[in-house]
């Protein structure tokens, strides 16, 4: 068990990692604009997708999915299990509310898919299995994200890593309220399919 001073110095550096906007700052590099006044105006890949420059939504993905993933490589190294969940979960939470820009973050899928993938591997490729699934069936991001975080915490149970249960349900559940405005759309039809403006 790590000690309550490094929990929260892990979380803080998880928090400041997970808070730098990929998206905004490859749309700024690549000359794209504020990717905030554009498409759906979040931060996401799937937003700067819409661009049409593949490169910068690539470089978002690996980013966001990267900082989420290295956060609790570095803290299971140095402090072990419990630190490693720490910083995933203070590294998902940066993105959702970055300290940088106002604490108005995006969405959450992809830093939730490297925390997940750092934190139980096998738990972490059924869930990118699950949006890559449901996303080549109905080519809807959202839709993706949204059946692959509802299904993780069961995907946890089934691969043996019931330790990682807890952070998956609660993960999952910021994705969903993250997800409100696009959940509206999905209801009414009007949710863009992946690439389109
Ligand atoms: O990962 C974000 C995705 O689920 C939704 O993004 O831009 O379509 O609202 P967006």
């Amino acid at each position: 068990i790590t000690s309550a001073p490094f929990l929260a110095l892990t979380a803080v550096l998880g928090y400041l990692l997970g808070s730098v906007p990929f998206g905004l700052v490859w749309a700024k590099l690549f000359g794209l604009g504020d990717i905030r006044e554009i498409g759906s105006g979040n931060i996401g890949a799937t937003n700067v997708l819409r661009t049409g420059h593949k490169l910068a939504a690539l470089l978002t993905l690996v980013g966001d999915v990267g900082k989420g993933a290295f956060a609790v490589l570095v803290a299971r190294a140095l402090l072990g299990d419990d630190a490693a969940q720490v910083a995933g979960l203070a590294a998902y939470l940066g993105h959702l509310y970055p300290v940088y820009i106002g604490f108005r973050g995006g969405k959450g899928v992809a830093t939730w898919l490297g925390t997940m993938l750092a934190v139980a591997w096998p738990a972490g490729l059924a869930a990118a299995a699950t949006w890559l699934v449901i996303a080549a069936v109905f080519r809807i991001s959202s839709l993706a994200g949204l059946a692959a975080a509802a299904l993780t915490p069961v995907w946890a149970i089934a691969v043996g890593h019931g330790d990682t249960f807890l952070l998956a349900l609660l993960l999952g559940a910021l994705i969903f309220a993250r997800h409100r405005p696009n959940i509206g759309r999905l209801l009414r039809g009007e949710e863009p399919r992946i690439g389109r403006k």
